[in-house]
């Protein structure tokens, strides 16, 4: 496949490279090996690049992003080998980021800036990675149908009193086996087990589609309880489209265990990776990315959250309130992977 380079204009002057995953050429290797930093990115928003155009202004580094999906940018950084011009990966969730240090592709980063600003629950203990922005997956529920009294915790998903209501995305996608992985941590693997089957018992159809679909579904009267990230939430509710905007309005918002282990919350995070060639600009990069003005921006592209304390947060998440959010360190969701999709498994969640 060759590859599809675009670069984009800031200002008039070309700043940020993007590249799709393809084969590298000859003379974009050349560009691999000047004053840059090679990020293999699976988050693709605009905002994301106008955030790198400032870190190459504050330092003359470039910055280079190769976008794809998650897993594909994994198997590329693994196939290419030492070869590899990647000097960044970023990606979502820290199952994905386990997955990766498990390949070996990550090399620990001794930074105290990173250390100082990113709090030790969302930043691997071995400072493989560091999440850089904090995702909460709560319950949703229609505002018509249910009481925000009538639920408060994920272990209650099971109760058979939510038979045939509840919508969730198929369990082989790797949020749902995080959430799964902390609760294997919490309440232990037997009561998981359990668990996992009465959520199945509980579900309004098959498992189908991604988080937004599971909303739209609840709005729609297809279920009444809904599992999701919260900011496909505030995406709906930000659409240009009116019907968008009229069905995230049909739904509330539950943080689930707020007076036991608080909410799962995951990370979209970062980690150098083992081979990179620009290994000084890449960590320059990654505390550029726990700055104050790279938080916000990061967050806020994604309706997500900082994980710096004190960095403001957009308008229509804080409408969403505060929360507890579950302390343990994201590294568990990875380590309890596989038990995880064994257990989902067994208890034929699709
Ligand atoms: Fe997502």
């Amino acid at each position: 496949m060759r590859i599809s380079r675009r670069s984009l204009l800031w200002g008039g002057s070309s700043l940020v490279t993007v590249m799709t995953v393809g084969r590298l050429t000859d003379s974009e290797r050349v560009l691999a090996q000047t004053n840059v930093v090679n990020v293999y990115s699976s988050r693709h928003y605009d905002s994301d690049k106008e955030l790198f155009r400032r870190f190459t202004q504050a330092t003359g580094i470039r910055v280079n992003v190769l976008e794809g999906p998650d897993d594909q940018l994994i198997e590329r950084i693994r196939s290419e080998g030492n070869n590899s011009p990647a000097d960044i990966l970023f990606t979502v969730d820290a199952g994905r980021l386990w997955r990766a240090q498990e390949a070996g592709l990550f090399q620990p980063v001794n930074s105290p800036i990173l250390t100082r600003s990113i709090p030790s629950a969302v930043r691997e203990p071995g400072n493989h990675w560091f999440g850089f922005t904090r995702r909460a997956r709560v319950i949703m529920y229609h505002k018509d149908r249910v009481k925000p009294n009538e639920i408060s915790t994920y272990e209650e998903l099971a109760d058979p009193k939510w038979r045939g209501q509840i919508l969730v995305r198929s369990s082989r996608h790797v949020y749902n086996q995080s959430l799964v992985g902390a609760l294997i941590r919490h309440i232990g693997q037997a009561r998981t087990e359990k668990w996992a089957q009465g959520v199945v018992q509980n579900l309004a159809r098959p498992p189908q589609g991604g988080d937004t679909d599971q909303i739209r579904a609840v709005a729609a009267g297809a279920g009444n309880l809904a599992v999701s990230n919260t900011y496909y939430l505030a995406r709906l509710l930000k659409s240009p489209k009116p019907e968008d905007r009229e069905a995230a309005q049909k739904i509330g918002i539950i943080f689930p265990n707020q007076n036991s282990w608080g909410t799962h919350v995951n990370v979209s995070g970062a980690g150098l990776v083992k081979t990179a060639p620009n290994q000084r600009n890449a960590q320059r990069f990654l505390e550029f990315l726990a700055s104050r003005e790279a938080q916000e921006a990061l967050a806020k592209g994604n309706n997500e959250y900082p994980v710096v304390a004190g960095v403001p947060i957009d308008s229509v998440v804080a409408s969403f309130g505060t929360f507890k959010s579950d302390p343990i360190n994201a590294s568990v969701f990875g380590r309890n992977n596989a038990l995880a999709l064994k257990i989902t498994d067994r208890a034929g969640w699709a």
